[in-house]
């Protein structure tokens, strides 16, 4: 077991493609990236390529994400040609809910959009993460009051995974020079407005002067607007 405090002092003040080749070269295909094709997720892509182009890297579909996002996942494959694995919801798991609280349930309560975040997303996370030994996400602090103490490397309790957060601590800019520097594709959705894309009927574009989750769960507080993928996570 990774002494998480150490490593955190040792991989700090390091660029993020050196903190992914540290991760890549000692886990191998126990290393992987989830992927929302998010301007942060399509940087990780890109450095994981130029360090190992069999890097593994995969996707929760729940089956609500938007035309774009879907067609952002055969460029990639295409742009990088790289294997991308997508896992799906239980299927059984989405009818019963369906059943019970209809196709829109999100709009009812809190409770019962994350029961529809746990079904679609949470459940095949847990499925995707069993076989590995490190998650590397797209996160950075900047993006959420629930985010301001992410570190680099944290241990997830929840899921029981060492969790790598390269980009913890790049601004938005940082995110956008990069994407552009190197032509790497990007979601259109941007184009209009949205700062941060998750399923269709809960994303929606930042007025003005809005901050990047605004758009997400709008009809939501702040301080409630996770997913459940992401739990705090402890240090050491
Ligand atoms: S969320 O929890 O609110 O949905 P957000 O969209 O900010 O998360 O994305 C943060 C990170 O979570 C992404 O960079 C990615 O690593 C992971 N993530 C979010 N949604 C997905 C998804 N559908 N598939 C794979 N990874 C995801
Ligand atoms: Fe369901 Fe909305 Fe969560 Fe997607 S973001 S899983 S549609 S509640």
């Amino acid at each position: 077991m990774e002494n998480i405090y150490e490593i955190n002092k040792l991989l700090k003040k390091e660029e993020p493609e050196t903190i992914l080749k540290y991760f890549i070269d000692k886990y191998g295909s126990r290393a992987a990236l989830s992927s929302s094709f998010s301007i942060e997720d399509q940087v990780i892509t890109h450095m994981l390529v130029s360090i190992n182009n069999h890097s593994k890297i995969f996707t929760l579909d729940t089956g609500r994400l938007p035309y774009e996002t879907y067609s952002l996942i055969d460029r990639t494959r295409e742009h990088y040609d790289i294997e991308i694995d997508v896992y799906f919801p239980n299927s059984n798991q989405v009818e019963d809910m369906v059943k019970e609280k209809g196709v829109n349930l999100f709009y009812n309560s809190i409770e019962d959009r994350k029961r529809c975040c746990y079904v679609r997303k949470v459940e095949p996370l847990k499925r995707a993460l069993s076989n590995l030994d490190v998650w590397i996400t797209g996160l950075r602090r900047e993006q959420s009051v629930t985010r301001e103490d992410l570190n680099i490397v944290e241990y997830d309790e929840n899921y029981q995974i060492i969790k790598v957060n390269p980009l913890c601590n790049w601004m938005e800019e940082q995110v956008w020079d990069f994407i552009k520097k190197n032509n790497i594709p990007y979601n259109q959705l941007y184009k209009r407005g949205y700062k941060s894309i998750g399923c269709a009927p809960c994303t929606r574009p930042v007025e003005n002067g809005g901050s990047i989750r605004d758009g997400r769960w709008w009809w939501e507080n702040p301080a409630t607007k996770e997913c459940g993928l992401h739990v705090k996570s402890k240090i050491g």
